[in-house]
């Protein structure tokens, strides 16, 4: 059993902790780092400002499954596609998915060539799920973070995927997070949703609690999300459309890191 530690409201300084996962046969080390206290945050109005009380906390795993996988939503299928689009097209030996809820797509990354897969996410039952699913992935390495306001402290990897991540996630700490980690000449894909005709940016289904996200969701524009990160020495290499059936549009950027930028 994993032991996740509690969230202390007492203090407000950074915890990290490490929890061994012996009875998975490999020892598993994952990196809880947990917020007790709003620290002081940047003027960036679009880092995300309500950790404690973060929506993805209280969403079980089978309501956002059950929500993605719903007949007018139909994205489970889809973000796997594109992932495994990410991975054909970057050829990574490490790859790190921001926002991995429960690991979907996760089996298009073959651990016999990928030699690093970072999954990474706020919900600390997210990450039990998938290592429970992936233990197939001995090189799985999880790291529950709260990436809008914690500096992320991971080595970097080749492939730096985020999918319908920073709709939720905002611009601020979650992107400056998501740049520090890809390697030095290494890739960034990244999908967004486009604006959709009914301008429903959290689609009502049979899963209420998924309603909550509303608050915190936030469509990105492309053409600014591309500026900010030529700003930051990442080149579009390849975009792709994926129309949904119901409607709404997925787009995917794959955007490479300057072979000259910090590693
Ligand atoms: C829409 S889902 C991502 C879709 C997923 N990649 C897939 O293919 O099904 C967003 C994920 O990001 C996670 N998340 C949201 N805000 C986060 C944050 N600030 N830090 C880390 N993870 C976050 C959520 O817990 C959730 O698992």
């Amino acid at each position: 059993m994993l032991s996740w530690p509690r969230q202390d409201t007492t203090s407000c300084s950074l915890k990290t902790s490490m929890c061994d996962c012996s009875t998975l046969g490999s020892r598993l080390e994952i990196a809880c780092l947990f917020h007790a206290d709003v620290p002081a945050l940047e003027s960036d109005h679009e880092t995300r400002l309500d950790t404690m009380s973060d929506p993805w906390l209280s969403i079980p795993l089978a309501d956002y499954e059950g929500h993605m996988g719903a007949d007018n939503v139909q994205q489970l299928s889809a973000l796997s596609g594109l992932f495994k689009r990410a991975l054909d097209v970057c050829l990574p030996d490490s790859v790190a998915i921001l926002g991995i809820a429960g690991g979907n797509g996760l089996e298009h990354a073959n651990p016999a060539t990928i030699k690093r897969i970072v999954g990474l996410d706020i919900n600390p039952g997210y990450l039990d799920e998938v290592r429970r699913r992936f233990v197939t992935h001995p090189n799985l390495e999880l790291h529950c973070v709260d990436l809008s306001h914690e500096k992320l402290r991971v080595a970097p990897v080749a492939l730096v995927h985020a999918a319908l991540f920073f709709e939720h996630a905002g611009l601020g700490r979650a992107l400056d997070n998501a740049l520090s980690l890809v390697t030095r000449g290494g890739t960034l894909s990244v999908v967004l949703q486009l604006p959709g005709r009914d301008q429903q940016n959290v689609t009502t289904t049979s899963y209420p609690s998924m309603q909550t996200l509303a608050r915190n969701f936030s469509l990105v524009d492309v053409p600014r999300f591309r500026a900010l990160l030529e700003k930051q020495g990442f080149r579009l290499l390849n975009e792709e459309l994926r129309p949904m059936p119901t409607g709404k549009m997925l787009w995917l950027g794959i955007f490479s890191a300057s072979p000259l930028g910090p590693e």
